[in-house]
C-alpha cells in the first residue's frame, strides 16, 4: 500500500473545502489548489470561522485549531500540488473540464502520486484514461458535508491496480469514514438510489400532490430521514443535482433520472440552493 502523508485538493467549492477539513484534521498535510488565489484563501479562512466555532463549543482546543490550519496551505497553481502523494480532484460536475484536469495533473504530480476525483457520477475510468497511470487512478467519494458525513465510496475503475484501491480505502478509513468499495458506475451506490427519490420528489410537488414543505415533513416524519427531498436538494446544489441527473440518465436510459423540467428552470434562473442562498426555500 502507498504512504499517504500530503494531500492535494482541487476546487474551493463545498466539497473541497470539506475534504480539506477533513484531512487536515485527520493529520495529513493538506495543499487546496483553486483557480483564484483568492477562492482559495478565502475557503481556508471558511475552514477556521469553523473551527473558532468548535473551540468556542469545547469540541476542539485552540491549539488543536492552530495545528490543523498550520497542515493546510493554499495556492493557485496547479504545480503547488505536484509533491502531494494523493490528489483528490472536487471541481464541477463537467467531464470536459475533469478530463482536462487530469491531463495537465499527469503532466504535473510526481509518478507516484495516486489521482482520484470525488466526482458523484461520471465515469473515473475516463479520467484514468487520459494519463498515463490508469492504475493510480480511482474515485474516493465524500458525502456533503464531508467533516460530517460517515460514509465515503471508494471506486474500482477498471483500470486501478489492487493497491491504488486498498490505499483509498485506508485514506478514507484513516479520515475516520466508513468506507466501501464499489464498481464504477453511474452513481455509484447512493446516488443511483437517491437520486430517482429526489427527482420524483420533484415531480410530485410539479403535480400539485402536496407542498414542499408537506412532502419535506412526510418524508422526515415517515422514514426517519434528516432532511426532507427539497431540503436536501438545496444543500446538494441544484447545478450539481441536474448534472448527477443528466449523468445517470445518461447512463442508464431509465425515466426516473430524468431531470423533471422544474430542476432545470430554476437552475437557469440561478436558484442553486444553499450556495446561492435562494433554491426551493431561501436561505
Ligand atoms: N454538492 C454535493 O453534495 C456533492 C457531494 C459529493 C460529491 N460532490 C462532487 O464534488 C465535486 C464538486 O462539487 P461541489 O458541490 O463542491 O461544487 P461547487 O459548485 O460548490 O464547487 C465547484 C468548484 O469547481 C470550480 N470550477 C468550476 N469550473 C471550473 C473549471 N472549469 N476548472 C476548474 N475548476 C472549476 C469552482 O471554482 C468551485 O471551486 C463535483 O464533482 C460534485 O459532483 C458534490
Amino acid at each position: 500500500m502507498a504512504a499517504i502523508h500530503t494531500v492535494g485538493i482541487l476546487g474551493s467549492g463545498i466539497m473541497g473545502a470539506g475534504l480539506a477539513e477533513v484531512a487536515a484534521r485527520s493529520g495529513y498535510d493538506v495543499v487546496v489548489r483553486s483557480r483564484s488565489k483568492a477562492s482559495a484563501e478565502a475557503m481556508v479562512a471558511s475552514i477556521d470561522k469553523g473551527l473558532v466555532k468548535a473551540v468556542e463549543r469545547g469540541k476542539a482546543t485552540e491549539e488543536e485549531r492552530k495545528e490543523i490550519l498550520s497542515r493546510i496551505s493554499a495556492t493557485d497553481h496547479l504545480s503547488g500540488v505536484a509533491d502531494c502523494d494523493l490528489i483528490i480532484e472536487s471541481v464541477v460536475e463537467d467531464l470536459a473540464v475533469k478530463r482536462a484536469l487530469f491531463a495537465e495533473l499527469e503532466q504535473i504530480v510526481k509518478p507516484s502520486g495516486i489521482l482520484a476525483t470525488n466526482t458523484s457520477t461520471l465515469p473515473v475510468v475516463e479520467l484514468a484514461m487520459v494519463t498515463d497511470r490508469p492504475d493510480r487512478v480511482c474515485g474516493i467519494h465524500f458525502f456533503n458535508p464531508a467533516p460530517a458525513m460517515k460514509l465515503v465510496e471508494v471506486i474500482r475503475p477498471i483500470t486501478a491496480s489492487d493497491e491504488t484501491i486498498a490505499t483509498a480505502l485506508e485514506f478514507a478509513t484513516a479520515c475516520g469514514k466508513d468506507a466501501v468499495e464499489v464498481k464504477d458506475r453511474a452513481g455509484f451506490i447512493v446516488n443511483a438510489l437517491l437520486f430517482p427519490y429526489l427527482n420524483n420528489a420533484v415531480r410530485m410537488w410539479e403535480q400539485g400532490t402536496a407542498s414542499m414543505e408537506s412532502i419535506d415533513t412526510a418524508m422526515k416524519g415517515g422514514c426517519n430521514f434528516p432532511m426532507g427531498p427539497f431540503a436536501l436538494l438545496d444543500l446538494v446544489g441544484l447545478d450539481t443535482s441536474v448534472a448527477i441527473l443528466d449523468a445517470l440518465y445518461d447512463e442508464f436510459r431509465d425515466p426516473n433520472y430524468a431531470a423533471v423540467p422544474t430542476l432545470r428552470r430554476m437552475v437557469a434562473a440561478g436558484r442553486l440552493g444553499r450556495k446561492t442562498k435562494s433554491g426551493f426555500y431561501t436561505y
